[in-house]
């Protein structure tokens, strides 16, 4: 089996490209390069290309055989897609309806794509259910579910078969230690706590310490990025094997705040860690943790690393061997 992976060279991405090399598929990756990083991806082709660039997208199909896409590329900052919806709407939208149409185009029907926890907003209850409301609360959530949405549409009409995986908060790295997160600038709350512990910050800001919470600073869901590439190897193989579309919650199904996972830092470091109680950032819900029992179910998901030390060790040892993320290679 023949997979283009676009946005093969972002963090998510690459962590699945290795995964679907490691289960001996043929991978293909397209990327841009504008937030990925051509050392994440080795040992196979990476062709640096935007999905608005039509033309070169079809010599890709024209050129591989592709059998199916799983579909990475995208901007994915939630505040600045406040600042700037449209371009949300351009990298996201625009970006997958141009891939789509080369899809179609050369018959490759089967999508695996990279989709998000915030396309459900504020969640109306915990855990959060794949069949919960989907009310997103910015312009980042708004275009992967108006993706989500293109894919049904284009099932009706040209039998495109989708799978849909809302991830919630990707974390860890490669236990091998040879790739990781590299986000620039960096917004993630564990990558910046790393950052702390190696000296590049004085200190984590936490966000808000009055919400409804045990501790009062918000709860996340942390799920390791392997954990979230063997996923997109099971939604590959539920869509060779039943050609069924869906949509499907990745999480931990634990939830843990913003205090544990500084505290969670400090055992794995062994360092100290200053931490600044600071306001609430805007649009925080106060807890956000998901079911994924339908993931379990229905592809055969068994996450292995859902303790949250051993997700954090796995992003030191990447983060403490390439203090500058790919910079040095
Ligand atoms: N946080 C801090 N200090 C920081 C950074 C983050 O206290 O310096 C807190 C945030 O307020 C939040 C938690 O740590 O409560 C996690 O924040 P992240 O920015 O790491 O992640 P988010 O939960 O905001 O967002 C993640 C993904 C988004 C996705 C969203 C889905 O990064 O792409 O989950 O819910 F949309």
């Amino acid at each position: 089996m023949t997979v283009l992976v676009t946005g093969g060279a972002g963090y998510i991405g690459s962590h699945t490209v290795l995964y679907l090399k490691q289960k001996g598929l043929d991978v293909v990756v397209y990327d841009n390069l504008l937030t990925g990083h051509r050392g994440a991806v080795q040992g196979v082709p990476l062709i640096e290309g935007d999905l608005h660039d039509e033309e070169q997208l079809k010599s890709v199909f024209d050129s591989y055989s592709i059998d199916a896409v799983v579909h990475f590329a995208a901007s994915s900052l939630v505040g600045e897609s406040v600042q700037d919806p449209l371009k949300y709407y351009d990298n996201n939208v625009a970006g997958t309806l141009s891939l789509l149409k080369q899809m179609i185009a050369h018959d490759v029907k089967k999508i695996v794509f990279s989709s998000t926890a915030a396309t459900y907003g504020e969640p109306q209850s915990i855990p959060i259910k794949e069949s919960d409301q989907t009310a997103p609360t910015n312009p980042y959530g708004e275009t992967k579910l108006a993706i989500e949405k293109m894919f049904k549409w284009s099932e009706a009409a040209y039998g495109l078969k989708s799978i849909s995986l809302r991830y919630f908060n990707a974390a860890g790295a490669d236990p091998d230690g040879t790739i990781g997160e590299d986000h620039k600038p960096e917004s993630h709350l564990i990558p910046i706590i790393l950052q702390v512990a190696l000296g590049q910050r004085d200190h984590i800001s936490i966000f808000g310490n009055d919400y409804p919470t045990e501790d009062g600073t918000c709860i996340r869901d942390y799920i390791h990025v392997m954990d979230l590439a063997q996923a997109h190897y099971l939604a590959l193989k539920k869509l060779e094997e039943t050609n069924e579309s869906g949509i499907y919650n990745l999480g931990n199904g634990q939830g843990f705040s913003v205090r544990q996972v500084i505290n969670a830092c400090r055992r794995v470091t062994g360092k100290e860690i200053k931490a600044i109680e600071s306001p609430r950032r805007s649009g925080d819900p106060a807890e956000l943790i998901a079911t994924s029992e339908k993931a379990e179910k229905e592809l055969g998901w068994q996450p292995v690393y859902t303790e949250l030390d051993k997700i954090v060790e796995h992003a030191w040892a990447w983060h403490s061997h390439h203090p500058n993320g790919y910079e040095e290679e």
